[in-house]
């Protein structure tokens, strides 16, 4: 190959690869140099130096003025024996810079995504606890005993999902709460009636000063028939509880109705033989269906009791029995007083009476239905009542034959 064609495309490749690039024998002599400066001079280098031993090297060298350069020397062989040595040299300030370029981006970067991180953690942050402070005010005062507190989340998510649950359960224990308090102010009130009867009776005895024997025994039946009064309040008040409790236990027993009601009703007949009432008992069918005995009597009797209260003189009721769809019904009609229709939905809440004036006449609590529903309700059946003001009423008692 001559020295001119090594020459040119030595230049060639140096402008091609952007780089300088000398060839040297092994006398260190230049033979051809892309700048044309060294040829014909003794170009020693180490880099060269390694070449011209056979091993090709490469350096990094940092000058002043020109900067970084990298420097790669490689032997030229010609069948396995060294004849010269190539060196490429070339600047290699353009990919520092590029490369610090890169490296302050990435700091930039890196900085930015850190404040931006810090700034949506503070946001989160921000999110999840202002939720939390607001049900913390609410708790607090939830357990200070103020049950009107409402927890206020105006977002969309799960916090307002349980912030709804939660106001869901401070209303009912609000709500259970004003009964609690409704339920023994009541107590207090229908106990105090008869005790302040007893008192003043009482007091009237001792304040007597002849010895009037009669006075004293209608003074002692009066003391006596409150004194009734106060325990049946407190045995309707102890049934009350005992059957609001979750845990009771019903004494269910396949029982045929008709006996029942038959005893029920002989054992009514004096009381409403009082006021000349007329008590009919019309069987349709024989219905046999698993209760708890005791407790469907105590709920029958008071329907009946009721039915003889507020009946007038002459008055009648008629008691039925018979099977409609899946129920038992009990129906109760009396032709009495009769309920206006806008008390008819609140006769089965405790202490509830529509005259409440004529309670001393008649001795009602107005517990006797609320007990009545609760049992009803224990044997999964219902209560229903149909009623005339001035007319009369029926109730129906329907348990399920199941
Ligand atoms: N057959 C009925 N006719 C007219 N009003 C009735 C009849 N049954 C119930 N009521 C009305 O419903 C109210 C509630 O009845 P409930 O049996 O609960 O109480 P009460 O009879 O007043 O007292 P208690 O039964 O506790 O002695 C009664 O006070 C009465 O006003
Ligand atoms: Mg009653």
């Amino acid at each position: 190959m001559d020295l001119a064609y090594i020459k040119s495309m030595v230049k060639e490749y140096s402008n091609e690869i952007k780089s300088r690039i000398i060839i040297v024998d092994t006398n260190n002599i230049v033979q051809a140099d892309s700048g044309d400066t060294f040829v014909g001079e003794v170009f020693k280098h180490d880099e060269i130096n390694s070449a011209l031993k056979g091993m090709a090297t490469s350096n990094i060298h940092n000058f002043k003025i020109m900067g970084r350069v990298m420097y790669v020397a490689v032997p030229v062989t010609v069948d396995k024996n060294v004849i010269g040595a190539t060196l490429i040299s070339a600047s290699i300030n353009s990919i520092y810079e590029e490369v610090q370029h890169i490296q302050n981006k990435i700091i930039i970067i890196s900085i930015v995504s850190m404040l931006v991180n810090i700034c949506i953690s503070f946001l989160l942050m921000g999110l999840i606890f202002q939720p939390l402070d607001e049900f913390k005010r609410v708790i607090n005062k939830a357990s200070q005993g103020n049950l009107k507190e409402k927890i206020n989340i105006e977002t969309n998510d799960e916090f307002r999902d349980v912030a709804d649950a939660f106001n869901m359960m401070i209303l009912k224990l609000d709500q259970a709460d004003t009964e609690r308090k409704d339920f023994v102010a009541n107590v207090s009130h229908e106990l105090r009636t008869p005790l302040s009867s007893i008192k003043i009776l009482s007091e009237s005895l001792l304040s007597e000063n002849e010895e009037n024997i009669e006075i004293y025994r209608e003074f002692l039946q009066d003391i006596d028939s409150e004194v009734d009064r106060l325990n049946n309040i407190i045995s309707d008040l102890l049934s009350l509880t005992t059957l609001g409790k979750e845990n009771i236990i019903l004494n269910y027993r396949t029982t045929y109705i008709n006996f029942l009601l038959e005893k029920i009703v002989l054992s009514m007949k004096p009381l409403a033989e009082k006021k000349s009432i007329k008590l009919t008992l019309i069987l349709e069918e024989k219905v046999q269906i698993s209760i708890d005995q005791d407790k469907i009597q105590q709920a029958v009797i008071n329907v009946i009791d009721n039915a003889i209260k507020y009946t007038q003189q002459n008055g009648l009721i008629e008691i039925k029995l018979y099977t409609l769809e899946q129920y038992a019904v009990i129906a109760i009609k009396d032709n009495g007083i009769g309920i206006p229709e806008d008390c008819i939905p609140h006769i089965f809440e405790r202490f509830y009476r529509v005259d409440k004036a004529r309670s001393r006449e008649t001795g009602g609590t107005g517990l006797g239905l609320s007990i009545s529903w609760q049992i009803v309700s224990l044997h999964k059946g219902i209560i229903e009542v149909d009623s005339q003001y001035g007319k009369g009423s029926t109730f129906y008692i329907k348990l399920p034959l199941q």
